[in-house]
């Protein structure tokens, strides 16, 4: 089984408006809500590939049960740990005018008992996990180095684990060697503490995290494509060439495809083949995550 770690899932609302107007009565034209957070956009994936897999995270209140049941839905495992705050609702309106307004509320509010319970549930879905996905940022009251301390558990365990996440976070989580991680260019740039103007800039600090101990780097280069490195080999995969609709969730979507290709035990070469077809064909519709079967495999 594929475990997914969602730490702070939102519902994500999309609603068409013909014109924002501040300080008046906005008429919605068309509302769609889905269950969001990177883990739970993997979850979403896997399962459309009908790979077993577990959720967990936080959740709660009335939007925290919309997730629960959607990933119910799906067909996966819900581990998920209840919390008296309430899980975020994030509105995206987009205009006629083609401007997007986002609307992002803070979140809930993390006790320690609940932090308590959700490490207590971890360890019982590690157990019957081949593969941890971590991935995303976290609400407040979990401290900055939470993936590090699972990644760890997972080390520790003999399981591998693929963290996918950003800044601090991110910093924290590779001081304890994740199996992977898939940073983005912006996301390496963050770990390497400058910019990184090329190629070649991009493959050396991808190369030092490996050196330093992470199996597999992952650097996703949006449009571009995909980079990979690990102590024996560099690979770049060009992205390919699709009508885009909307990019969003293309990361989770790399990382579902490379959490595949290792529960087939497939070369890194076949690996981002694959990756690079998965993400472009989540680019073509509107829905993050929902793969169209026909486009994959055709670009595939
Ligand atoms: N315009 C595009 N055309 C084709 N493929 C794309 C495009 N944008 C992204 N992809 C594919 O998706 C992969 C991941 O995209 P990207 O690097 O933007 O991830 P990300 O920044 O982590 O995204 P997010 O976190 O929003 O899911 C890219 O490496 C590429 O293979
Ligand atoms: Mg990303």
């Amino acid at each position: 089984m594929i475990l997914t770690v969602t730490l702070n899932p939102a519902v994500d609302k999309t609603c068409q408006i013909a014109r924002l107007l501040p300080g008046e009565v906005n008429r919605l034209e068309k509302t769609f809500s889905v269950a969001g957070g990177k883990g739970i956009n993997v979850t979403k994936i896997l399962r459309q590939f009908h790979l077993p897999a577990a959720a967990m995270g936080f959740l709660g209140g009335y939007t925290g049960r919309m997730i629960e049941d959607a990933v119910m839905e799906l067909g996966a495992e819900c581990h998920f740990t209840r919390i008296q705050g309430e899980t975020r609702t994030n509105v995206n309106l987009l205009g006629a005018d083609g401007y997007v307004t986002e609307l992002l509320e803070p979140g809930p509010e993390i006790s320690k008992e609940e932090l308590a319970n959700f490490k207590k549930e971890f360890e019982y879905c590690l157990e019957q996990s081949s593969l941890v996905v971590l991935s995303g940022s976290v609400p407040k009251g979990v401290p900055a180095d939470i993936y590090g301390e699972l990644a760890a558990r997972c080390r520790a365990e003999g399981r591998r684990v693929i963290l996918d996440t950003s800044g601090e976070l991110l910093r924290e989580g590779v001081k304890e060697k994740p199996y992977m991680i898939k940073p983005n260019k912006r996301e390496l740039e963050f770990l390497a503490g400058c910019r990184l103007p090329d190629q070649e800039a991009v493959e050396e600090e991808a190369k030092r995290l490996a050196e330093q101990g992470v199996c597999k780097v992952v650097v996703s280069m949006g449009s571009r494509g995909i980079l990979y490195v690990d102590r024996e080999q560099t690979i770049f995969e060009p992205a390919k060439d699709v009508k885009v609709l909307n990019t969003v969730g293309c990361g989770d979507s790399v990382v579902a495809s490379m959490a595949m290709s290792e529960q087939a035990g497939e070369e890194p070469s076949m690996a981002l083949k694959k990756a690079a077809a998965l993400s472009a064909a989540n680019a073509v519709t509107r829905e993050s995550g929902k793969i169209p079967m026909d486009v994959y495999l055709e670009l595939l």
